[in-house]
């Protein structure tokens, strides 16, 4: 879904955000609570009805897509396991080198499994695109990738997005589970950090 700039922040009772501002930076919202909560529902109907019948192994990648995998997996309606992955790039902070560290790994065998990997944010598609290939060579029965964010502008590899929340222009954004240098991870909506 592509977000139009003015309709980005939900409805007439628009308030002011109160946010923290270290460092001298600020968040201008991007993406309000209700849309998200809008956005997931959709989602998990409609993986939902893909998967009818079937069980799902969903691997949320960590700690990115922590709140948004928490949200969807309870809109699936599904036999479902919850499986974590933790990366860390090895790249600099700022640009991502696609070589990544599995920092941890899934508890359980994936071999004949239907697998949906959850991430945060696909911008170069270098760590998701990693990732697939990871866990592709784990011979899951099905493996499709879900994505609360894609920034398309920044792609520098193709990868298969079979779901996705949000298509968003090329800002940096945080909330909802996504960070900066570690920090608002915990904001309740999506921002561009400035
Ligand atoms: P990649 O460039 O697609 O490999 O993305 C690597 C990782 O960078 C993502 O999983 C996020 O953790 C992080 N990232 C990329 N863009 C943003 C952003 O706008 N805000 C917060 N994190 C981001
Ligand atoms: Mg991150």
């Amino acid at each position: 879904m592509a977000l139009r700039k003015k309709t980005a922040v939900g409805g007439g009772r628009r308030r002011k955000a109160r946010v923290p501002r270290p460092f001298g930076t600020s968040v201008r919202p991007l993406i309000s609570p209700p849309q998200v909560r809008a956005r997931v529902r959709a989602l998990g109907r409609q993986i939902t009805r893909d998967y009818a019948g079937r069980t799902l192994t969903v691997v949320c990648v960590l700690k990115g897509a922590v709140f948004f995998c928490a949200d969807l997996v309870r809109t699936i309606d599904l036999p479902l396991e919850l499986e974590f992955i933790g990366v860390s790039s090895y790249a600099d902070a700022t640009e991502s080198s696609g070589e990544v560290r599995i920092s941890t790994d899934v508890a359980q065998p994936l071999a004949g499994k239907d697998v949906l990997l959850v991430e945060d944010i696909v911008d170069t598609g270098l760590t998701a695109g990693f990732l697939v290939s990871l866990l592709q060579a784990r011979t899951p029965k099905s493996l499709a990738l879900c994505t609360l964010l894609e920034k398309p502008a920044r792609a520098r590899t193709h990868v298969d997005i079979r779901y996705r929340g949000f298509v968003i222009d090329d800002v940096f954004v945080v909330g909802y589970g996504l960070d900066w240098a570690g920090r608002w991870r915990n904001l309740p909506y999506l921002g561009v950090l400035r």
